[in-house]
């Protein structure tokens, strides 16, 4: 048995990522939680009732501010692999917060980098790193292996320390740590105020009259959005190569914001020209204009492919939340009568 252990694994990739392991015989799971006033862990409850599960699947208290609690649970845990996803991850939010970004995106990661060092001396353990094409930001696509950074928020300037940290570890301690730039990813678990999801949740709840308009920032911001169940796959095939190494993962495909408001809003057949309103508040200080990536040393070296097209990750979007509007208008309805 492997043991695999993931910080962020309350969130959308770690939901993923941890079902990914689980779904193969050879890996327990240890998850790092923080402690909430209320539960967060819709994501990843149904993995406690999956057959299969019983035994495999651990959670701990922890938060990427605290060394001496990680370096605890790294020594009492002794994982094979651990996957760094954990992070303040709006970048419209690392302007309001940008010394706790940086604490815990950068400073976090390289929190976690000394314990799995220190570990690494007694036992072999393999490091991956969630970097961010945020990291690419003002860079004329395609961005790719090669491309100069240049970081466009405190969440990039972060991500992109974590990411030399990462490269500084393999290299000055022989350690197994690979970086994975990995563009926009989406699902229906992704976060609600993330653009694709706060779109086909507040298109869905308009079509069943439970919301009147929806407003939004830059429209004309351009993203290479895939799906994220295809993105944690890249991640584990880049930690099973034989060195460790970074690499790219993306579509090769860009898409508008208002693309993306234009299919929504038609699925459902309406237009969003009658429900899109602007407000100044969801501009950032400084913007990512086109993210396109270029992941042709990941389809080549890691036989990487994503399975999920752009139409059909909206679609599933929108199907979910559709699904959850009608259950939250039938039950207004039921409250009512
Ligand atoms: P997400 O849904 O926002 O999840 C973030 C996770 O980090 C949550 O489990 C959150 O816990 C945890 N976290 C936040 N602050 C923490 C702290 N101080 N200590 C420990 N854990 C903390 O993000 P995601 O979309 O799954 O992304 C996963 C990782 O990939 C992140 O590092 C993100 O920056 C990076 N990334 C994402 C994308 C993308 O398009 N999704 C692209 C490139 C890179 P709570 O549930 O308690 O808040
Ligand atoms: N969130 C949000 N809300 N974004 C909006 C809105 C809005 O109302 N209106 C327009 N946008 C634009 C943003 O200005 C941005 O250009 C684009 O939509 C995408 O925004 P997000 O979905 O918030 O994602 P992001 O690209 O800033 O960051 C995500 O992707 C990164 C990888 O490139 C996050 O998941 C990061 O954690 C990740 O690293």
């Amino acid at each position: 048995m492997k043991k695999a252990l993931l910080t962020g694994i309350t969130g959308q990739d770690g939901s993923y990522l941890a079902e990914f392991l689980l779904a193969r015989p050879d890996y327990e799971v240890h998850g790092l939680v923080r402690r909430s006033s209320s539960l967060n862990r819709q994501r990843i409850d149904h993995l406690f009732h999956t057959d299969g599960n019983a035994g495999r699947f651990h959670l701990h208290y922890a938060d990427l501010a605290d060394a001496a609690n990680m370096s605890a649970l790294m020594e009492s845990i002794r994982p094979d692999e651990v996957y760094n996803l954990g992070a303040q991850s709006h970048v419209r939010v690392s302007f309001d917060q940008p010394l706790y970004t940086a604490d815990v995106v950068g400073l976090g990661t390289l929190r976690l980098l000394e314990a799995v060092r220190v570990l690494n001396r007694s036992k072999p353990v393999k490091f991956y790193q969630a970097s961010s094409s945020e990291m690419y930001g003002s860079a004329p696509p395609p961005q790719g292996p090669g491309t100069p950074f240049h970081p466009r928020s405190p969440y990039a300037c972060a991500k992109l320390y974590g990411h030399w940290q990462t490269i500084n570890y393999r290299e000055s301690y022989n350690l197994f740590a690979c970086s994975g730039v990995l563009f926009n990813h989406e699902s229906p678990r992704r976060g609600e105020s993330f653009v694709t999801r706060k779109i086909t949740l507040g298109a869905t709840r308009i079509k069943e009259g439970l919301q009147r308009k929806l407003v939004m920032g830059n429209l004309d911001a351009k993203r290479d959005w895939g799906f994220a169940g295809d993105y944690v796959r890249a991640m584990w095939l880049m930690m099973q190569q034989d060195k460790p190494d970074d690499y790219v993962v993306a579509t090769g495909e860009t898409h508008s914001v208002r693309e993306f408001l234009e299919m929504t809003f038609g699925m459902l057949d309406l237009d969003y020209n009658d429900f899109v309103e602007f407000d100044p508040r969801y501009m950032r200080p400084a913007e990512v204009d086109v993210l396109l990536g270029d992941a042709s040393k990941a389809r080549e070296e890691l036989a990487w492919e994503p399975e999920i097209d752009f139409p059909t990750l909206v679609k599933m979007m929108v199907e979910h939340d559709l699904e959850l509007a009608r259950r939250e208008k039938y039950a207004l309805g039921y409250q009512t009568a």
